[in-house]
């Protein structure tokens, strides 16, 4: 894209000012703190100091061996105990977790000194088991209060957890396990999706079968109990273990909280990359949960007496920072919900806003954009009032923000967009919401001792604030980036730091921290974010590779080749669509077209199941043999075909294009 062509995309924006009545509340009301973060590292110190430590540490940020940093060297403390056991004495009796499923008679509201009590119990039982402090322990857990319990349990003994979205296959179950080698798995026995009963520990029956590693437990939450386990689930004798019945033995027992290093891992999350293989995102602990408290508190604005509403999945990033672990060390209400966002009906979410009063709301511009489809019609009906609005994980719209802005904050909420990644643990690009304007469609300013900026393809510098595009950098360390890669801290370094960083150099300060998405710098500092400029796609606000999906694709033995390519999609922002060549003397069917459908979800899961699967004779390729798929994409999006001269055959893409928008 040209200046020209960006600039007449994007034109400009209005702004918008936080209404007064959420001023004079905010956590974050003076603007000094930007100043005082940018003391670099001390800023940071300011979000350490809202956890309690068992020990102080000696040095705030060590960044000699880079791209290692490390945070609050020598101290040590327990997350477990942060966010619940300090709680206590103050709160003890306020609700922490406030559950409901889509059937709305099921609720579940859980004080603090109760899951004070369930995660010691637990923590209990999972060492009865044999788990020890640093053995990772694999949840393949939806969305149930045992979800939260059970990673509060595991950083409890010190166990980093290892959750892998309940959405996942039993083959992506299966790939990480294996990765860590956890001899343990934790899920449960079935759970509610628009009104159907699903039996989920199938995919954990699966998954061990497949895995190498020997997991010598499966703890099995039950839904309904454990005489009412799911009619299709089976119990394997000496491997698999009910949680309630297991529990028993515990009741009342309490587990001292492990004193943990502030470098010591406290969980790993997987992702998509450009490569076949999920990456595992480590965690620490004192710098993971800083930022994230931290950013709770002046992004989010929560405070203790909020009900606090993030709608989002723990087995994403998105649920661990800010359901789990962010607000919870706050000491607020953290509500969370199973099932479908239109089970029972379409008005269920503002029904439970109103319910509970629930005053800060976060989700992401796919579900605002479906909200906007079902028509605002449904909302009036329901009497809420929030205070503060997020959303992560995709580019907004500026008349998807409008609409949220109107008729979910009634123009009397902030908006706060947020940009993040798995890997930054928390908010990296956002505005403190009492201290600057909001944009539509821009993600605004560096969070507090953030250094954000762009670089082109060089790696040169691209002057700030000049309204040019360029791949979005991050300049300085933060204490909730990741550790490392698990397990590779090759991967690590050619992933993130080798493109733009001086490699050779032993100064933190140069090294960059690529995120792997092209951005716009807009002029009055904000930064517009423009999407991934690597092969991942983002689905829903679900990060997904195309390798991954080409490589399951292509695990079908009538299938030659596949590439996949980004589709634009109103609702879920992008989809997958996959071109295929099939072998010699193979026919192009259906029954080849639904076999690639169901390898991906085998493989991967439904959430990634492709758009289209479209048979071509021939796939775009350079004279290196390269697949281009740029130019796929360019067919799926229905846009003029860019360069084609590098091709082995440039008639190539006219045929496909044919094919797909017809003559
Ligand atoms: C990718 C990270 C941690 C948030 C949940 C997704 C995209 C995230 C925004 C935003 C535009 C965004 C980026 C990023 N993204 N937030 N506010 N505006 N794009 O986490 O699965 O690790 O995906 O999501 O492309 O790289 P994730």
């Amino acid at each position: 894209m040209t200046d020209d062509e960006l600039e007449a995309k994007l034109g400009d924006r209005d702004y918008y000012r936080p209404p007064a009545k959420f001023v004079g509340q905010a956590n974050a009301s003076d603007p000094a703190i930007y100043d005082q973060f940018d003391e670099f590292p001390e800023g940071f110190e300011a979000y350490a100091e809202l956890l309690d430590w068992d020990e102080y540490w000696d040095e705030t940020f060590d960044g000699s061996n880079p791209p290692f940093f490390e945070w609050f060297v020598g101290g040590k403390l327990n997350a477990s105990y942060n966010c619940v056991d300090r709680h206590l004495d103050e709160r003890g009796d306020q609700t922490a977790l406030l559950w409901e499923s889509e059937d709305t008679d099921e609720r579940r509201r859980i004080a603090y000194q109760d899951l004070y009590r369930e995660i010691n119990e637990v923590a209990a039982a999972l060492k009865d088991l044999g788990v020890e402090e640093d053995d990772v322990v694999t949840l393949h857990m939806p969305m149930l209060p045992e979800l939260p319990i059970t990673m509060l349990a595991c950083a409890r003994i010190g166990a980093p957890h290892s959750e892998v979205f309940a959405g996942f296959s039993a083959d992506a179950l299966a790939t990480r396990i294996d990765d860590t080698e956890s001899d343990i798995v934790v899920t449960v026995d079935g759970y509610y999706r628009r009104g159907e009963f699903l039996h989920h520990k199938q995919k954990a029956d699966q998954a061990v079968e497949m895995a190498e590693t020997d997991v010598d437990d499966v703890l099995v939450w039950t839904r309904h109990g454990p005489e009412n386990l799911h009619e299709e689930a089976e119990m394997e004798d000496g491997r698999d273990i009910l949680a309630e019945e297991l529990l028993e033995d515990f009741q009342g027992a309490r587990v001292d909280p492990v004193s943990r290093d502030a470098e010591d891992p406290l969980f790993l999350m997987y992702t998509s990359g450009t490569t076949g293989k999920p990456k595992g995102c480590q965690h620490r602990t004192g710098g993971y949960l800083a930022y994230a408290t931290g950013t709770s508190k002046y992004v989010l604005d929560i405070k203790p007496e909020d009900t606090y509403w993030c709608a989002a999945d723990i087995g994403w990033i998105t649920g661990h920072s800010y359901i789990v672990y962010g607000p919870l060390s706050l000491g607020t209400t953290s509500v969370m919900r199973e099932g479908a966002p239109d089970a029972p009906h379409k008005g269920v979410i503002w029904e439970m806003a109103e319910r509970y009063d629930v005053d800060i709301f976060h989700t992401s511009p796919t579900a605002v954009r479906m909200f906007m489809k079902w028509g605002e019609e449904i909302v009036e009906n329901y009497d809420f009032d929030f205070r503060h609005l997020t959303t992560v994980g995709e580019p907004i719209q500026p008349e998807v923000w409008e609409w949220y802005y109107e008729h979910i904050g009634g123009e009397d909420a902030v908006i706060v967009d947020t940009w993040w990644q798995t890997e930054t643990g928390g908010h990296l690009i956002t505005n403190l919401p009492a201290l600057k304007d909001m944009k539509p469609g821009s993600a605004g300013i560096p969070c507090p001792g953030i250094e954000a900026g762009l670089v082109d393809d060089q790696g040169e510098e691209i002057e700030p604030a000049t309204g040019q595009a360029g791949n979005l950098v991050i300049k300085r360390p933060w204490p909730g980036m990741l550790q490392t890669v698990y397990g590779d801290d090759e991967r690590f370094i050619e992933t993130y730091w080798e493109d733009f960083s001086d490699t050779e150099s032993s100064d933190w300060s140069d090294w960059n921290y690529k995120a792997g998405d092209g951005a716009v710098h807009e002029t009055d500092g904000y930064f517009r974010i423009l999407g991934r400029l690597d092969d991942v796609m983002n689905v829903a606000g679900h990060r997904i590779g195309t390798m991954e999906l080409e490589s399951a694709a292509a695990e079908v033995s009538d299938v030659a080749e596949a590439a996949v390519a980004a589709r634009e999609h109103d609702q879920k922002g992008e989809v997958p669509d996959v071109y295929v060549t099939v072998r010699e003397g193979v026919e192009e069917s259906d029954g080849v077209r639904s076999a690639i459908y169901e390898a991906i979800e085998d493989e991967i899961g439904a959430f990634a199941r492709p758009a289209n699967v479209i048979f071509v004779d021939e796939l775009p390729k350079t004279r290196s043999g390269k697949i281009m798929r740029r130019l796929l994409e360019e067919i799926s999006n229905d846009e003029s075909l860019g360069n084609t001269s590098t091709l082995r055959d440039p008639s190539v893409p006219e045929q496909i294009r044919e094919k797909v928008h017809g003559e």
